[in-house]
């Protein structure tokens, strides 16, 4: 019978040349390796060179197996790596100025290394496999368009079987394949455990000592109150500050200046100015002095420009616009909820001391806003 490739070539004008006359009992009786040709004959392919690229067992042949395997075998260590540190390297969250912060930080590029090397290898691996084992094959081909004919499909299956018959994949290369069984393996068990991983861990297991309800203002464990410092660590007073300015101060614990939630803007408005004090927060002043929290609302930018006349406070990123006189109300811009407050007053030795905690969440959107509407009651509680 006469077989042709009913696609023809690329651009349809011509396709005498991959017309084969071939009859059944010879398409039935073709070797792997004739059925691979015979395709690549169909497609209007001419095969320059076909065959195995190294005498099997070789040195070269050896070689080029060793360098495969060392490639999946990178694969399968980085993805155990990856494994290992995603379940057991130390990635609660670090303060600053914790012995522990160093581990911590490492903690992120790490996974993002051994999971990223591992794929790299895997993707090496395949170009060297392609390059080094699987045979060598000169061969320009075209195209058709549509579903394969019946003959392509089954050249086709023939021509892949008959590439892995010459890589020796099935019969030999026992060190290729257990690399490669390995490489899978890893890869498959990483993804699993990255994927699962985000179930696992609760945030919330410390209850309302959880890193995320508390701030470097809430008092220590044996009730010391926090003072109110300048950036290199120096108590604030209340004589510091004149009438109408505004100072930023941050906790005075070590590092205190270091903390992302910390940053703290304390004013001191005109003597009878008034403030409006919002529900819940009644107290949290002392004389003329208020702190708020200097992370702006929206998306967390330090909010930095206090014009003194208005009482407003602006932040740089998108204009966001706060109302001291009114609470730290969001008064323009995209930022919805006020600045939080921090309660304040002075200690033995004349020195601003934090009451408690802020009692509201700081910064940007919170997880939890909209399950404890009245965020002060819980799980934080004011000391
Ligand atoms: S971060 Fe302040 S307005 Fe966007």
């Amino acid at each position: 019978m006469t077989i042709t490739n009913p696609g023809g070539n690329a651009a349809g004008t011509d396709t005498s040349h991959s017309a084969v006359e071939v009859s059944d009992e010879e398409l039935k009786s073709m070797s792997r390796e004739e059925l691979a040709r015979l395709g690549a004959k169909l497609d209007g392919v001419e095969l320059v060179e076909y065959g195995i690229r190294y005498e099997p067992g070789s040195p070269a042949d050896k070689r080029a197996e060793r360098a495969v395997s060392a490639w999946f075998l990178l694969t399968a260590i980085f993805a155990i790596a990856f494994v290992g540190i995603f379940l057991f390297w130390p990635h609660e969250y670090q303060t600053a100025y914790s012995d522990s912060q160093l581990a911590y930080a490492l903690y992120t590029p790490l996974i993002g290394l051994t999971l990223g090397g591992s794929l790299l290898f895997l993707g090496i691996g395949v170009v060297a496999l392609a390059k080094k084992i699987t045979p060598h094959e000169v061969a320009v081909q075209t195209r058709h368009d549509g579903f394969s004919a019946e003959v392509d499909r089954k050249t086709l299956s023939g021509e892949v079987f008959d590439v892995v018959d010459k890589s020796g994949l099935v019969k030999r290369r026992g060190v290729l394949k257990g690399s490669l069984v390995l490489a899978g393996g890893g890869l498959g068990l990483a993804a699993t455990v990255g994927a699962l991983g985000g179930f696992v861990k609760n945030p919330w297991a410390e209850g309302a000592d959880s890193q995320l309800w508390v701030t470097p203002w809430a008092p220590l464990a044996d009730g010391t109150k926090i003072r109110l410092t300048q950036q290199d660590g120096t108590p604030v007073r209340p004589e510091d500050l004149e009438a109408g300015s505004m100072s930023t101060v941050y906790p005075g614990v070590s590092g205190g200046a270091k903390f992302s939630d910390a940053p703290v803007m304390l004013f001191r408005v005109r003597p009878n100015q008034g403030i409006s004090i919002r529900t819940g927060q009644e107290g949290f002043q002392f004389g003329d002095y208020y702190a708020y929290s200097k992370i702006c609302t929206h998306v967390g930018c330090p909010v930095s420009l206090y014009e003194q006349q208005t009482g407003r406070v602006l932040c740089p990123c998108h204009q966001s616009q706060f109302d001291l006189y009114d609470g730290m109300r969001p008064v323009f811009g995209p930022a919805s909820r006020p600045l939080p407050q921090l309660p304040i007053e002075l200690d033995s030795e004349g020195y601003f001391v934090a009451t408690s905690d802020f009692i509201e969440a700081v910064g940007p959107g919170f997880w939890e806003n909209g399950k404890y509407p009245a965020w002060g009651s819980s799980p934080k509680e004011q000391s």
